[in-house]
């Protein structure tokens, strides 16, 4: 059997495709990623609970969500343990879904345990800089336009390098460093839309740099423009 990562998008269910609504309902086993052992809290969870009748076929599974070595051996030993209880599923022939926020291909942490697991298929989603675009109304890019993906967990030479490279700038994980952002888009005054919580409890947008001075909230994309 073959495990299907699905993205269900940033926030609103609305904006699950009909495919990974198909599956979630065909879905035996609905496989959540949750930040804390034991947890049942699960963004990704909360965004397709629509679309699931049975909560008894969610299984909630811990992914520490920080920054790691990839040869962490006690990191690497939890991504094992996880697909390992995937593939115990799989190999009952049952049906096994992973809900995944946004889009599977974006910084999606189910991607350090793909490897370990038999066969797997992805369902896109929307990510949630392309809801950002939509909600704001304006293109990512345009005409010859280049537009770079980065996230503030990245190295600042590597973050300053992109926004000396690049017209249009994604900036995810804003959080993590919110400073340095703050920093280059004053410097070169590069016009700035942030965006947090979009199709969630508390979706706030603004073009206040101010914002960055605050306390941002992990669920935060940044659109900058030349
Ligand atoms: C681990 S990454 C997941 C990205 C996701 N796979 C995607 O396609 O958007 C988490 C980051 O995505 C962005 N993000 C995800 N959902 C969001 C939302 N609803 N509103 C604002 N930013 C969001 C934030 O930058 C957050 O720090």
């Amino acid at each position: 059997m073959t495990l299907t990562c699905i993205g269900v998008g940033p926030g609103d269910p609305e904006l699950l495709t009909i495919k990974a609504v198909r599956l979630i309902e065909e879905a035996d086993v609905i496989v959540v990623p949750v930040k804390k052992q034991a947890s049942t809290e699960s963004t990704a969870l909360k965004i397709a609970q629509p679309y699931i009748k049975d909560m008894s076929k969610v299984k909630y599974l811990y992914f520490p969500m920080v920054a790691f070595q990839k040869d962490d051996e006690q990191i690497q030993q939890i991504f094992r343990h996880n697909a390992q209880m995937i593939n115990e599923d799989l190999g009952a022939g049952k049906k096994v879904v992973y809900l995944t926020l946004g889009d599977p291909s974006v910084y999606c942490t189910f991607t350090y345990i793909a490897d370990y697991i038999d066969h797997v298929t992805y369902v896109p989603g929307i990510a949630s800089f392309l809801q950002g675009a939509a909600h704001i109304g304006q293109p990512l890019c345009l005409g010859k336009e280049s537009l770079a993906i980065i996230n503030m967990t990245d190295d600042e030479r590597t973050i300053r390098q992109a926004f000396q490279l690049h017209d249009n700038l994604v900036v995810m994980k804003v959080s993590a460093n919110p400073k340095l952002l703050h920093e280059l888009i004053v410097q070169d005054n590069r016009p700035a839309t942030f965006l947090s919580n979009m199709g969630l409890e508390n979706e706030m947008v603004t073009s206040d740099r101010g914002f960055l001075e605050g306390k941002v909230p992990y669920f935060t994309v940044a659109q900058v423009k030349r």
